[in-house]
C-alpha cells in the first residue's frame, strides 16, 4: 500500500479532507500532519515538520497545501533532499513526475483551478518518472 504524507496551513484545511478522501479510496495509506482547523498558523512551521517526517523514510510522496501552494512550497523546497512542484493543471501534474520526478506537489485551498486537484493527483500517481536526461537535470538541482 502507498503511503502518502500530507499538510496543510489554515488556508487549505476543507482541500486536504477532500484529497485525503480521494487518496484513501484508492487504497492509499495517509499519514495527516494537520492542520485541521482554520486557526492561523505559519506554513513553514507545517512544510518543516511535513518534510523532516517525509525524510525519515517510507513515503512514496507528499502532499503540501496552503492558501495559494505558493509559501508552502518555497519553505519546503529549502529543506535537503526535498523537490516540491506546484501543480496547476493536468499538464504540470504529468510533468511535475515525468520530468522533475517530485517527491512532493503543491496545491492551494483559495485558488480556482480548471481542474479537480484530485484529478491532479491521480495524474502525478499515474504518472511514471522519464528518467535519462532528466536524471541528470535532478542530479544538478540536489546538488546546488
Ligand atoms: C495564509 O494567510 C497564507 O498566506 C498562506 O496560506 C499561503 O497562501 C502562503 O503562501
Amino acid at each position: 500500500m502507498k503511503k502518502i504524507i500530507i499538510a496543510s496551513d489554515h488556508g487549505a484545511v476543507y482541500l486536504k479532507q477532500e484529497i485525503i478522501s480521494f487518496l484513501k479510496s484508492n487504497n492509499c495509506e495517509v499519514k495527516d500532519m494537520g492542520v485541521n482547523t482554520e486557526d492561523s498558523v505559519d506554513y513553514p512551521d507545517i512544510a518543516l515538520s511535513t518534510c523532516n517526517e517525509f525524510n525519515k523514510g517510507g513515503y512514496y510522496f507528499g502532499i503540501l497545501l496552503c492558501g495559494t501552494g505558493i509559501g508552502i512550497s518555497i519553505a519546503a523546497n529549502k529543506v535537503k533532499g526535498i523537490r516540491c512542484a506546484q501543480v496547476y493543471d493536468l499538464f504540470t501534474a504529468e510533468m511535475a513526475k515525468a520530468h522533475n520526478n517530485a517527491n512532493f506537489i503543491a496545491f492551494g485551498g483559495r485558488i480556482k483551478y480548471s481542474v479537480p486537484v484530485t484529478a491532479m493527483v491521480d495524474k502525478f500517481m499515474k504518472t511514471t518518472f522519464s528518467g535519462e536526461r532528466h536524471e541528470r537535470r535532478i542530479s544538478k538541482i540536489m546538488a546546488i
